[in-house]
């Protein structure tokens, strides 16, 4: 087990919902699986007039993200973690003298004996990233005479290349890059990672992984919610930019990429920056007309509940034409990959949740078995991201009787067979990672350039092109019922059911 050293946590941003939601929830499981080191302090740092107490209230012994384990743990044990939480109110504005905060961190630093390790959490609005970055340095809280400097910041990242370069600037002023930790939650995912060991612990796959046996790859990240409370920042934003240019963009890059060396952080990130890299950029309208699909979810009635439509969901635009829904092909232009198509989509308001890669593999060179339908029933490794989390492989089997008639069948692995089956959430092993200097799951500042560098042009022609359209489609369903179109020939998309196993077409709508 690698070493957590004695440290503390600085989260701005800390009376926010994604602290008390996902941030605090990590951290106590991380310290009640001993995951934490001994000596071990979380400061928050807002614009709230706080005490310790009323932060602990909220964030613990009233949060409701945390009701389970009050139930579970009993009083003692959440005072015990309550006891390594504390705050500081930073006033009315980020942009001010942080010689209050540094006198606190110095303070604690002392009482607790974290030796100087610290991390800045920024759990705030991108647009304050430098402006807390420059603040920090400004009091000397950047370096790393005595102890470690950690800087961990939240999606999104830019807006478009040139404000993510930007950024990346403005941070490298104060930090260097093995300093800068870019969260992507989809990389702490278990089953995300997986993807890196079916792949590269097999024998068996990576064989078949190129364009001699792989016919096309789909990548589908469906939810069921609509926009929530977000409208507002989800208006600006859209599918492409909130899914598909981080979380789906790295798992493309999993999929995609050449074995690295080791195992090492950046070995394995030098080879998803190549792999980004190697993703064909649209250019021409042609193609981006032809390639793309956006959609909008309108009003319907789920399950005899009427769900509105994004148009009318509050904080949004009521003549907004920003999609809920994206689906792209495209290409990768390397050795490995020449002339497959990848059709990857995203959406809100679909039948169900699930994020799954599926591997189509190409039909069998000849067809020995002409009457048995075989064509549709093509071998395919399904990578189920989540939920019912698992892999999945199809291939034919003879039916029983006279004569070769072919049926498909399943062979699975669920993780929830495993005897260890408590999966730490994303944000779990992140933080750990994090804390103990491993950048591996993070993004790093080429990598996250290079994928705005293959969005951006998709991004100027939905928002200036001559053609674009924007479908609509009914809340619940599976998109713009045109989406079919983009795969073409007898191939649709595998429309996933809520368990692995489900074949398309079939979905619970529970
Ligand atoms: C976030 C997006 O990054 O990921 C949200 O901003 C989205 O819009 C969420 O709902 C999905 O994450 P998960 O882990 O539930 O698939």
């Amino acid at each position: 087990m690698k070493h957590t050293a004695d440290q503390m946590l600085i989260i701005f941003g800390a009376s926010g919902d994604l602290t008390a939601r996902k941030l605090v929830p990590a951290l106590f499981n991380l310290f009640k699986g001993r995951h934490a080191p001994k000596n071990f302090v979380v400061l928050g740092a807002s614009r709230s007039n706080l005490t310790d107490e009323d932060f602990r209230k909220k964030v613990i012994f009233e949060s409701g993200y945390l009701e389970n384990e009050r139930n579970d743990n009993g009083v003692e044990f959440m005072k015990e973690f309550a006891d390594k939480i504390f705050y500081e109110d930073l006033g009315s504005n980020y942009d001010t003298d942080y010689a209050g905060l540094k006198s606190r961190i110095e303070d604690l630093n002392t009482a607790h004996n974290t030796k100087h390790n610290f991390i800045f959490y920024l759990s705030t609005p991108p647009n304050l990233y430098e402006i807390i970055s420059k603040n920090l340095s400004d009091q000397g809280l950047t370096i790393e005479k005595k102890g470690w400097k950690r800087l961990i910041v939240e999606k999104p990242f830019g807006y478009n290349l040139e404000t993510a370069k930007k950024l990346n600037n403005a941070l490298h002023e104060y930090f260097r890059e093995s300093q800068i930790y870019r969260i992507d939650h989809y990389l702490g995912k278990e089953t995300v990672q997986n993807l890196l060991v079916t792949r590269f612990a097999n024998s068996i796959f990576e064989p078949l992984w190129n364009r001699n046996y792989i016919h096309h790859v789909e990548i589908t990240n469906a939810e069921r919610v609509g926009v929530e409370k977000r409208g507002g920042y989800y208006d600006k934003s859209g599918a492409l930019r909130d899914m598909f240019q981080n979380h789906l963009l790295q798992i493309i890059s999993l999929v995609v990429m050449e074995p690295p060396i080791g195992d090492n952080a950046e070995e394995i990130r030098n080879e998803k920056v190549k792999a980004l890299k190697s993703l064909r950029i649209m250019r021409d309208e042609e193609t981006l007309f032809s390639h793309t699909i956006r959609g909008q979810y309108l009003a319907a009635e789920i399950d005899g509940e009427e769900v509105k439509g994004y148009r009318e969901e509050e904080g949004v635009d009521p003549e907004s034409t920003t999609e809920t829904y994206a689906a792209i092909k495209f290409f990768v232009d390397n050795w490995r990959w020449a002339d497959v198509p990848f059709y990857v989509r995203t959406a809100k308001r679909m039948p169900t949740k699930v994020t799954e890669v599926v591997i189509h593999f190409k039909s069998s060179h000849h067809h020995i078995f002409k009457d048995s339908g075989i064509n549709n029933k093509d071998n395919k490794l399904i990578i189920r991201i989540q939920p019912d989390e698992g892999v999945l492989i199809k291939f034919g089997v003879k039916v029983p009787g006279q004569g070769f008639k072919v049926e498909r069948a399943n062979l699975d692995f669920y993780y929830s067979s495993l005897a260890e089956t408590r999966l730490m959430t994303a944000y779990e092993r992140l933080l750990l990672d994090a804390m103990q200097g491993d950048a591996t799951l993070y993004a790093r500042a080429d990598e996250v350039e290079a994928a705005w560098e293959f969005v951006d042009p998709i991004l100027e022609y939905w928002k200036n092109g001559s053609n674009v359209i924007t479908y609509g489609y009914s809340a619940g369903m599976w998109g713009p019922s045109n989406a079919d179109d983009l795969i073409g020939g007898y191939y649709m998309w595998r429309n996933p059911g809520e368990q692995l196993a489900d074949d398309p077409g079939f979905c619970v709508l529970s």
